[in-house]
């Protein structure tokens, strides 16, 4: 009897904790990424690439042959871009064709994200979504990462991004985490492996020359604008449900959650930033929504 109470009182926290942050979304998944009306298809062409999309013809034989693109590339290929204050330099692939991961995780959301290469798509430059009061009196935030209002083609306000952006474990910033054979990395260290079951590791880094690396995908999941699918196991101590997220985060990413405490947003950037931790800092603070 007794221990049939405790396990009631268990499953109540939980079932508490849970609802104040599992949140299904109301409105499409797909969010700005509806294109205006255009849907899937302004990303991925059923047939013939760039040119089956409706696109003027480039020299670009190879657009359509990764995920089936259907924007125009051809105007990045090779072109350098410089990111972050630190100036990690990224030249672009020469090719759809290329093997390293910045093909799908980087030159495709530039072909729309650009404004400096590459202009052609239908963009607003401006966040689809409505801010809460939090961001400022300005709501208008560019989404050109290459024409944001500054110099055209500086990406140095912009995260590291690229083959150079790479992800490290061990010292006085990272995580003590360690880096697989492949390039993956294993959050397993005392402090690490404490901060996924706190929040999680969401982010999905490529791999290149066998070390992890930072593409826009690895932080944005480019179909799921408004929600975070979590599953509770290896990747999460989180409870299980679906999650308010905001901008395609891939993790629990909620500025508008109304909670003037709330860390989530904060956690997210720590999933790869560890000194900045509670938990790599002997703090006992988990994650508040
Ligand atoms: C804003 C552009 C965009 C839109 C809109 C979009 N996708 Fe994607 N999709 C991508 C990118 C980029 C990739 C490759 C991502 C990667 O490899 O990490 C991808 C990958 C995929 C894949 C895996 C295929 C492969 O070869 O890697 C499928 C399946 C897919 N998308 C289906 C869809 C469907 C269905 C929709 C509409 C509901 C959709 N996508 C809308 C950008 C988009
Ligand atoms: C997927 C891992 C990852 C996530 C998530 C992440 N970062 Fe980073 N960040 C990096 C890496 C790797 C570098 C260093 C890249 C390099 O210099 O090669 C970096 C560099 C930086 C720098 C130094 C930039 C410079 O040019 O000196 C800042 C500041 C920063 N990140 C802030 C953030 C913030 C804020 C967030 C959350 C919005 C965040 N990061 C999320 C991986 C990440
Ligand atoms: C077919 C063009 C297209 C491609 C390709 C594309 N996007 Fe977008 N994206 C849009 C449009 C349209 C918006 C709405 C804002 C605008 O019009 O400027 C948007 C908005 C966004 C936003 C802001 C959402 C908000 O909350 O307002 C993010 C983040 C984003 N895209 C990330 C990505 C990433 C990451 C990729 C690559 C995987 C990508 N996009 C590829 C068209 C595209
Ligand atoms: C290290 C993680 C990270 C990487 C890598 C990253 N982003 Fe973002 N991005 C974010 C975060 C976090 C936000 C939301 C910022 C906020 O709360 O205002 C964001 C916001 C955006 C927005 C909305 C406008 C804005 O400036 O807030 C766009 C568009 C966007 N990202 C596109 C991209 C594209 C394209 C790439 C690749 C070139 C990329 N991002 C790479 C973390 C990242």
């Amino acid at each position: 009897m007794k221990r049939y109470f405790l396990v009631s009182l268990v499953f109540l926290a939980t079932a508490g904790f849970a609802a104040a942050q599992i949140q299904a979304p109301s409105t499409d998944v797909l969010g700005a990424h509806l294109n205006y009306g255009r849907g899937c298809a302004a990303c991925h062409a059923p047939h013939s690439g760039a040119y089956g999309n409706g696109n003027a013809k480039t020299a670009d034989p190879t657009s359509g042959n990764v995920a089936l693109w259907g924007e125009d590339v051809g105007s990045l290929y090779g072109k350098t871009i410089t990111s972050g204050g630190g100036g990690d330099i990224e030249v672009l692939p020469t090719s759809m064709a290329a093997t390293t991961p910045d093909v799908s995780g980087l030159l495709t959301c530039l072909s729309c994200h650009d404004g400096n290469y590459a202009t052609g798509a239908m963009m607003k430059n401006k966040v689809y979504e409505t801010l809460p009061s939090t961001y400022g009196t300005a709501n208008a935030i560019p989404t050109l990462l290459g024409n944001d209002g500054t110099t055209v083609g500086n990406y140095l306000n912009d995260h590291p991004v690229g083959l150079q952006a790479v992800m490290s474990c061990g010292g006085q910033y990272d995580w003590d985490c360690t880096i697989s054979g492949t390039g993956s990395v294993q959050m397993t260290g005392a402090k690490s492996s404490l901060f996924v079951t706190n929040y999680g590791f969401f982010v999905r880094p490529g791999a290149y020359n066998s070390q992890p690396v930072v593409m826009c995908t690895t932080c944005h999941n480019q179909h799921l604008m408004n929600v975070v699918s979590v599953t509770n196991g290896k990747n999460t101590g989180l409870p299980s449900g679906p999650y308010a997220t905001m901008f395609f985060l891939r993790g629990p990413y909620n500025p508008a959650s109304g909670t003037a405490a709330s860390n989530q947003t904060a956690q997210f950037c720590r999933q790869c930033h560890g000194g900045e931790s509670n938990e790599m800092n002997g703090g006992t603070a988990v994650t508040t929504f």
